[in-house]
């Protein structure tokens, strides 16, 4: 079998894409790059916004075209395969396999049945399962949790995802020493609420870590750094706080999504917290880490939020200070209590508001990433960048980063770089040894150089 996998949508879904292609490897699949070479596509879709919804759907539409002239098995995985929209989606354009995402390992089951195959249970062997560590990377995720036990009203993940299931820190802790057996330097906990680890439907599961406790044994682990996502800001506590600083691993970079500046929103949204008990939570952070790197996802344009609402949400931005933000206009979700409870605003109102919270948050970003030239920052380098003089990586703070090569370094690795030049979005600087001193440069390749840098580089 010649299988191709599409992934739309969040870091969890990259993960379950992970795991599954695995999974048909074991049964002998090979994994090829384009639908074209393909007998079996596999889409692991989102259905958190109308967008990747109607990517899915334009994609269906040509696969069940390519169906028609040669034969071709069609998968649908993730949070979108477990909505009745996703599942008419399917019928309609003769989807064969359909796995919601707590059945990933129905796979090999689904591929065995010549008929029509949806499986949509949640099984816990999920947990159990461990994908093997990606090949020649430094950087891995690592599942501790799955589901979501709380209701905001605009967000369709409990639904689709289902209640919050923490993973056996013993399973964490096996797929931790294979990713690092592996080589892997950088690995990041994921979850819709990582927070919240081993507290499922509110009770605290025996024998299992809080997430700050957690944190101290992946830190003794050996892994260079760790970084984790989600939070949702009333699972942050302030213990998290204090042992992220206090365990050199862990990374100074906090995710916490606000959603919005205003508490009426918020109360509307049921974020559980008002902006000041937020702010609150923020203080926190930087008193245990002055230096923290912040990020935040925010949805403008929910039913009902005024322009005073709006203006809350960009003077929060402001008090905060943010590095980067994930923005979104409001989507309405069938099956989520706001759909059913509020009117969406018209769409202007929306995408006005967003290209207004664009603008600050790019001003923001130019202004804290400026405000890194000069300084030293730790960088896991990836590989050639876009330009291939160039080396492209990201800092503890997520910053993408970008270097010149210089002799000896290949570009996978940990290294040292001063920061000289920054825009909005990305980091520039210097390779430095570990005197601190500037590493001589590669000539830079281009045509008329080729010739010269060839030997050069070689001495
Ligand atoms: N509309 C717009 N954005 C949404 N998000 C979740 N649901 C919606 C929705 N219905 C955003 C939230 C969340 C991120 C993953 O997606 O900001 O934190
Ligand atoms: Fe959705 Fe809220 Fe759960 Fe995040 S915390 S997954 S936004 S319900």
């Amino acid at each position: 079998m010649r299988a191709h996998l599409i992934t739309y949508g969040c870091q969890m879904n990259e993960y379950d894409t992970h795991l599954v292609q695995s999974q048909l490897v074991s049964f002998g699949a090979d994994i090829v790059e384009s639908v074209d070479e393909a007998d079996f596509v596999l889409i692991n879709t989102c259905a958190v916004r109308g967008k990747p919804v109607e990517k899915v759907r334009s994609v269906l539409g040509k696969l069940r075209k390519a169906k028609e002239h040669r034969p071709l098995v069609v998968g649908m995985m993730g949070c979108l395969a477990q909505l009745e929209e996703g599942q008419q989606m399917a019928r309609k354009f003769g989807v064969d396999v359909l796995l919601g995402p707590g059945s990933l390992l129905d796979i090999g089951k689904a591929l065995e049945t010549n008929d029509r195959f949806w499986g949509l249970a949640f099984k816990d062997e999920l947990h159990d399962h461990i994908p093997p560590p990606p090949t020649g990377k430094l950087q891995a995720h690592l599942t501790i949790m799955r589901g979501c036990d709380h209701h905001c009203t605009y967000c369709i993940v409990p639904t689709t995802r289902g209640p919050q299931v923490s993973r056996h820190p013993d399973d964490i802790l096996r797929e931790l020493d294979t990713l690092l057996a592996a080589g892997v330097q950088e690995v990041t906990l994921l979850g819709q609420n990582v927070n919240a680890y081993g507290v499922d439907g509110g009770a605290r599961l025996g024998g299992y870590p809080s997430f700050a406790n957690l944190l101290r044994l992946v830190g003794q682990s050996g892994v260079r750094r760790i970084k984790f996502t989600t939070s949702h800001p009333m699972n942050f506590t302030e213990d998290v706080a204090a042992t992220m600083a206090e365990t050199p691993a862990v990374c100074e970079y906090v995710h916490l999504p606000v959603q919005s500046g205003s508490s009426r929103v918020l109360r509307r949204m049921a974020r559980e917290y008002t902006r000041e008990k937020y702010l609150a939570h923020i203080a926190d952070i930087r008193k245990h880490m002055p230096d923290v790197v912040l990020a935040t996802d925010i949805i403008v344009g929910f039913p009902g939020e005024t322009e005073e609402d709006f203006q809350e949400t960009l003077s929060l931005y402001d008090e905060v200070g943010y590095d980067s933000a994930y923005m979104f206009a409001y989507s309405a979700r069938p099956g989520t209590p706001s759909y059913k409870h509020f009117d969406d605003l018209p769409r202007e109102v929306k995408t006005e508001r967003l290209s207004r919270l664009i603008a600050k948050q790019k001003d923001w970003s130019a202004r804290k990433n400026a405000g890194k030239i000069g300084t030293v920052q730790e960088v896991l380098l990836r590989g050639d960048a876009h330009d291939a003089n160039f080396l492209e990586g990201h800092t503890r703070g997520n910053h993408p980063t970008v270097v010149p090569k210089v002799m000896g370094i290949t570009g996978a690795g940990i290294y040292q770089v001063r920061i000289n030049h920054a825009t909005p979005h990305v980091m520039y600087g210097k390779l430095l040894d570990a005197q601190g001193n500037e590493l001589p440069e590669l000539p830079k390749h281009n045509p008329e150089a080729a010739a010269l840098s060839a030997p050069l580089a070689m001495a």
